[in-house]
């Protein structure tokens, strides 16, 4: 099927005429107010917020239930105070606030309403990083399109993902939230995500738009502390945090989401070099940028700002368009104009982008929703279907000693541990809209395949009160085979969740021994919003599979996968730590002058190279690391045609890829490249493609990658943007560590 592509960043005249009438007729206040986006509700108390959103994610209380209708909200919409909504499900609510917008203000601009739809709206798939361990963007393009789909349908415009911020630090609760590490891979998946968002329509002809997210440089905060400062050079920037948006961008995103954190010194929501100068200047890209949650009032705390009407002058002056709940805007910008320290062409360049969106979405044509649509549209089959499959690709087998695994279903399983049948925190962290009734827990899906299936929880999650043995023991008494289900909650990542430890939290690690003492085959199943680091867990281990968090399917997947009905392919997005101490550790980092690996300086020997004294280098499991039921063999790497190429030319490498195993198996077939020498420092491995390959036993596959040469530039010594001539290696492999390497090198010229 072909799904109608929207492009939310590409002027059309017809579009640009509308916006210029209505610009010609709106007064200041009218055009603050489309600058203006709030939620529909009273805040709650903030120090109430984290129990109480606890309460929405179990069920307790419904999210509109939790916050208080603003009493003044239609007066804001009737008078055109307000140009957006946001975190609002509830189509009857929305098309009332709408018509008010429509048939009772002066130029009768429609609302546009915003939402976090991170990984689904109703139907919910696994955490965005466990998504990215399929390493099947076609599949996360679907899903994006169900989420956006059902959101829809719900009367929402517009998606706050997908979370595009590459992150080297586990301890930052919101690795969950995006692809992973990899610049290349966080582009493809960013791409797939908003593709996905975009080209859905829903059953009401409604289209949504995606808000990739957090403009820039979120992702290297500080010691993994959420909204902490980050010092990133221009080139970090560049060549780490920029790409993934302006992929987004070439998918189609017409608008991004300003971050909270500062930039070397220059908070990301009033910053002039990243929103002006890249974003405008460099990029031309005509969308709408909109503050984070309350990211303008922050510039306070900043320290950049003295005040709030300050702050509103920076971040608009910056490029910030829209305040999300900053009350800054509203209160200050129409002062700010009329004393004359932000001209009035700025606001109406915001406004323009603003309303530019709304037409694109057709919002003045069709403002409502179908009040009638949103239960026939979610959960479908499909989506259920399609949710279950990304699980399954999701899960990433990290060890399998003896071959434990797969499980026959002749065996007599205990099910252990807190997690295993924790249906709420099968969702995963950041979802608003789904329900824990849709979910199934990893002890329901043994349960479809065991022959005699015992349970015990054994501990709490986090708590300190201790195991219980006389259950664990009892429940493992007559197993042949134990399934421990342990890790984090799905509130223990995610926003403001930045953890210093990674371990298995609570007692969890006290129950493991007690299982681990009783010598039965042990098969653990972790789960989490990160890599954890549970070293003296997957010691006692016979088989671990990383299930993360996996949406309303990922009892059932984790289950297909122990009894092997499908064959684990998940891959790593993310390097997995031996211990905190080693963060960051990615594959792509730099050589360093004293390498431990490779041709260092003779004169140096092993005390004295970039080393820990206690400590390996390596993670514990590479980047682009997972197993399989079968095994894959790598031969004939083939650098095709010639070995010296111009810029303008295209790399073809090729090897074969044999299942020699005995089980049908998919492949996470990864392409490497290494610039040797440069003007500036380069990373010892970039990925640069991948494919995903599925074998019949005995099978082998010619696996081909064609790589233009212009992907190899980098930003040079002078800061442009160019291919150096030279010498290069390039892998084909089936981790960030292993695989077949060979030579080329680009000449000068053309
Ligand atoms: C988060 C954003 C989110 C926004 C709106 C903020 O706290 O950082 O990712 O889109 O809230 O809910």
């Amino acid at each position: 099927m072909t799904h109608r592509m929207n492009q939310y960043n590409q002027l059309n005249p017809a579009i640009e005429a509308q916006v210029e009438a209505l610009l010609q007729q709106m007064t200041l206040a009218e055009k603050v107010g489309q600058l203006v986006q709030i939620t529909p509700s009273i805040m709650p108390d903030p120090d109430q917020l984290t129990e109480l959103l606890a309460k929405v994610g179990s069920g307790e209380v419904s999210i509109e239930a939790l916050f208080k209708p603003r009493p003044d909200l239609e007066e804001l919409v009737r008078t055109g105070s307000i140009g957006s909504l946001l975190n609002m499900a509830n189509p009857q609510q929305i098309n009332q606030l709408q018509r008010i917008a429509v048939e009772e203000s002066r130029l009768g601009i429609p609302l546009i309403v915003g939402s976090d739809v991170i990984h689904g709206f109703r139907t919910i798939f696994p955490i965005p990083l466990a998504e990215a361990c399929t390493w099947n963007p076609e599949l996360l393009e679907q899903a994006s399109r169900v989420a956006a789909t059902e959101a829809a349908a719900a009367g929402i415009d517009w998606i706050f993902a997908p979370m595009v911020d590459n992150s080297r630090d586990p301890r930052w609760g919101r690795v969950a939230e995006g692809s992973g590490e990899d610049v290349f891979l966080g582009g493809v998946m960013a791409e797939a995500r908003v593709r996905g968002f975009q080209t859905a329509v829903s059953p009401g002809g409604r289209n949504i738009a995606a808000c990739p997210k957090h403009y820039v440089g979120y992702g290297a905060s500080e010691a993994g502390r959420d909204y902490n400062p980050t010092e990133l050079t221009e080139r970090t920037l560049r060549e780490v945090h920029l790409p993934p948006f302006a992929a987004a961008f070439a998918a189609g995103a017409g608008s991004v989401m300003s971050a909270f954190n500062d930039i070397s010194g220059v908070p990301a929501s009033a910053n002039p070099f990243t929103l002006k100068t890249v974003l405008r200047d460099e990029w031309q890209w005509p969308g709408v940028v909109l503050s984070d949650f309350g990211a303008i009032a922050e510039l306070v705390p900043h320290g950049v700002a003295a005040n709030l009407k300050e702050a509103a002058r920076l971040a608009i002056l910056a490029g910030v368009d829209m305040d999300m709940m900053n009350d800054a805007y509203a209160p200050y910008l129409a002062e700010l104009v009329a004393e004359g320290s932000v001209p009035e062409a700025v606001v109406d360049e915001s406004v323009r982008r603003v309303l530019r969106l709304k037409l694109a979405l057709g919002l003045f044509e069709r403002p409502f929703t179908d009040e009638t649509l949103l239960n026939q549209t979610i959960l479908s089959d499909e989506a259920r279907q399609l949710a279950l499959e990304v699980a399954q690709q999701s899960i990433v087998l990290l060890k399998n000693e003896g071959d434990l695994l797969p499980l026959s279903p002749t065996k007599r399983v205990a099910v252990i541990g807190p997690l295993a049948d924790a249906r709420r925190d099968m969702l995963g962290m950041w979802t608003l809209f789904g329900k824990e009734e849709d979910a199934e827990t990893v002890l329901e899906g043994v349960g479809r395949y065991a022959a005699a299936l015992t349970h015990a929880a054994g501990c709490s999650l986090a708590g300190s009160e201790g195991v219980d043995e006389t259950a664990v023991l009892a429940a493992i008494d007559q197993a042949e085979v134990v399934v421990l289900v342990v890790g984090e909650g799905a509130n223990m990542s995610g926003e403001a969740r930045s953890r210093s430890q990674l371990g298995l939290p609570g007692q969890q690690q006290a129950l493991a021994d007690l299982v681990a003492q009783t010598g039965k085959p042990l098969v653990v199943v972790l789960m989490g919003g990160r890599p954890l680091i549970v070293p003296r867990l997957l010691e006692q281990a016979d088989a671990v599979l990383m299930a993360w968090h996996g949406g309303i399917c990922a009892g059932r997947a984790v289950a297909d996968i122990v009894f092997g009905a499908v064959n684990p392919s998940g891959k790593l997005t993310m390097s997995w730590p031996r211990r905190e101490g080693q963060i960051p550790v990615y594959y792509s980092h730099k050589s360093t002058g004293r390498p431990m690996t490779g041709e260092g300086v003779p004169q140096f020997g092993e005390p004295f190279k970039s080393r820990y004294i206690d400590l390996p280098n390596e993670p514990q499991f590479p980047f682009g690391f997972g197993g399989s039921y079968t095994t894959f063999e790598y031969a004939d790497l083939v650098v095709e045609k010639t070995a010296v190429l111009p810029p303008s030319s295209t790399l073809v490498v090729s090897a074969t890829v044999c299942n020699s195993g005995s089980r049908a198996g998919t492949e996470v077939v990864q392409l490497y490249i290494r610039d040797l020498v440069g003007s500036v420092t380069r990373p010892v491995k970039e990925l640069k493609g991948f494919q995903r390959i599925t074998l019949q036993p005995g099978e082998a596959q010619q696996v081909r990658f064609e790589l233009p040469i212009a992907e190899l530039a980098f930003w040079d010594a002078q800061m442009q943007h160019r291919v150096e001539p030279g010498e290069f290696q390039v892998w084909i492999g089936p981790n960030a560590v292993s695989g077949l390497v060979g030579s080329f090198a680009v000449v000068a010229g053309d």
